[in-house]
C-alpha cells in the first residue's frame, strides 16, 4: 500500500532524493527522518494554513525543515532546533541549496533551552519531533509560543504499537504521558492521524 500511495502523490524533490540516499548511507537512524510522504503531508498542511512563523524542535537531516520550505510562503521564518551539532555539515549541505533557504534559521543546542531565548512569536505552527521522553516538557514549553488558532503537529506518537505491548521504557512512557496529557487538555482539539509512527495534530482554541 506505501508504494501506492507514494505512486500516486506529488515526488519528492531531486534534492530531498539525494539527502535521502546520503542519509540511507552515512546516517544510523535514517528512518528518524520525515521521509517521502510525511514531508509532503508537512508540505500540504503548510500550504493549506499558510503558516508565518514555524518552529521545529528536533531537525536531524533538515529533511522536515527543507518540506516546509517549500510549502511556506516566501516571507515565511521556520525555526528549527537541534541538540546534535554533529549534524550540522550533513544538513547545511542540503539546507543551503533548498529553494525556501532564505526561510530557514537553524539553532543549535537543546530546545529546552533554546526556544525560550528565540526572541520571536507567537507561531502559528510548532512541528514536535526530539527525544520521546521529553515531549510532555516539549508541549508545555511550546503551548503559550502558540497563537490561538495555531497547530502543533507532534510525530510518533503512536510509538510502532509499543504503547500497547505495555513496554515501560522512557520514550515509551513518554509518549504515552504526552498523549493522555494532549487527550486531557480542554484548551485544544485533537486527533491522532495513524500515518506512519503516528502524528497527531492539535489546534489551539
Ligand atoms: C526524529 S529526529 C528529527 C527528524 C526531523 N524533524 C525530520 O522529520 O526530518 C529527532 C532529532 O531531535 C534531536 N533532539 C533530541 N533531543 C533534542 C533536544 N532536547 N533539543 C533539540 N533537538 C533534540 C535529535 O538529535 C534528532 O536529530
Amino acid at each position: 500500500m506505501t508504494d501506492y500511495i507514494l505512486d500516486h502523490i506529488d515526488p519528492e524533490t531531486e534534492l530531498l532524493k539525494e539527502l535521502s540516499r546520503e542519509a540511507h548511507v552515512k546516517l544510523l537512524r535514517p528512518r528518524m527522518m520525515a521521509g517521502h510522504l510525511q514531508g509532503r503531508i508537512l508540505k500540504m498542511f503548510c500550504r493549506i494554513l499558510r503558516p508565518k512563523l514555524i518552529l521545529e524542535i528536533g531537525t536531524y537531516t533538515g529533511y522536515a525543515t527543507i518540506c516546509l520550505a517549500e510549502g511556506t510562503d516566501s516571507d515565511a521564518v521556520i525555526h528549527t532546533v537541534e541538540i546534535d551539532d554533529e549534524m550540522e555539515s550533513f544538513m547545511m549541505k542540503y539546507i543551503s541549496r533548498a529553494p525556501g533557504r532564505d526561510k530557514i534559521r537553524v539553532h543549535f543546542g537543546n530546545a529546552m533551552e533554546v526556544v525560550p531565548k528565540l526572541q520571536t512569536g507567537p507561531f502559528d505552527m510548532i512541528f514536535i519531533d526530539a527525544d520521546k521522553h521529553r515531549y510532555p516538557d516539549y508541549y508545555d514549553m511550546a503551548f503559550p509560543v502558540l497563537r490561538s488558532g495555531g497547530l502543533i503537529l507532534a510525530d510518533n506518537t503512536l510509538w510502532d504499537g509499543k504503547l500497547l505491548s505495555g513496554a515501560t521504557d522512557k520514550r515509551t512512557s513518554g509518549i504515552a504521558i504526552f498523549n493522555e496529557k494532549i487527550r486531557q487538555d480542554d484548551r485544544v482539539e485533537k486527533v491522532i492521524l495513524p500515518l506512519r509512527d503516528g502524528l497527531t495534530v492539535i489546534w489551539k482554541k
